[in-house]
């Protein structure tokens, strides 16, 4: 029978506490809600979100400033600047952005939902730190994969093996919970957890992690399957979102 996604999800989240469990299906947020949350613990919010797509997030999101970066955007640019003028619209991959990006630029809240791959959501984190104000927040989509189908870096390999095997659905968030397990090992000087009342966004800020850090394996990191993050799932540090606004305000 294949898993459902609320199934993997409560396992992640639950890490077998049953408490858990029902905090989590009381209170689901979308990604905007996340992220306006954020965003509301700043006077003049300047926001960046990579990967746009249709807007779903985008247009929800309450900011001074924002840019929006994607390749190929599903929506009219002219009509969507013309209605919020605060907002600008850069139809590159992320990598050709961020090399022409003046250092001196900054964003409070830098959502990545680009590629899928642990390689592009690593690059894509990499270059956001450059730019990211000191109290800034990076926010990190589909880090928790739904079953093994959806952590597939190839979305077409993703939909074949479900065809093959009669698995229902199509959810895919690729390989990304690898950067979740690089930033553990590679990134002492960013504090990070994962919201518990939705699909999986991480939350990464700069604050330095207290000595311990987990053996640094590249390697092993970059051969993980889903079966072994499911083993390590409290690598994701799933918290309530206030809680994690809360623990995260006090950085000094
Ligand atoms: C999952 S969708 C984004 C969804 C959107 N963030 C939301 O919350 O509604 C992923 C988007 O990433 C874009 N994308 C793919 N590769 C990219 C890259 N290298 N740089 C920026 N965007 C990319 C795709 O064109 C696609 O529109």
């Amino acid at each position: 029978m294949p898993i459902g996604v609320a199934t993997i999800y409560d396992l992640a989240a639950s890490n077998r506490a049953p408490h858990n469990l029902v905090n989590h299906r009381k209170a689901m947020l979308s990604r905007a809600d996340v992220i306006n949350k954020l965003l509301s613990q700043f006077a003049n919010p300047r926001y960046l979100e990579i990967g746009v797509w249709r807007g779903d997030t985008f247009f929800q999101c309450n900011f001074t400033h924002g840019t929006a970066v994607d390749p190929a955007f599903a929506f009219d640019v002219e009509a969507a600047k013309q209605a919020n003028p605060n907002s600008n619209y850069v139809a590159q991959e992320s990598d050709q952005y961020f090399c022409q990006l003046g250092p001196d630029v900054k964003f409070d809240v830098i959502f990545i939902d680009g590629m899928h791959t642990f390689e592009q959501s690593l690059t894509d984190l990499q270059n956001s730190i450059h730019h990211l104000a000191p109290k800034g927040y990076i926010v990190l989509d589909d880090v928790i994969p739904n079953d093994y189908a959806a952590s597939f870096p190839d979305r077409n390999k993703s939909k074949q093996y479900r065809s093959i095997v009669g698995e229902l659905g199509d959810s895919w968030v690729g390989n990304v919970f690898k950067t979740i397990f690089s930033v553990s090992a590679f990134m002492p000087a960013y504090s990070y957890a994962t919201a518990l009342e939705n699909h999986g966004q991480a939350i990464l800020w700069r604050e330095a992690r207290p000595p311990g850090l987990p053996k640094r394996d590249l390697a092993s990191i970059t051969s993980m399957q889903f079966a072994d993050a499911m083993i390590q799932r409290q690598i994701w540090q799933l918290k309530p979102l206030d809680e994690i606004i809360k623990i995260s305000a006090k950085r000094s």
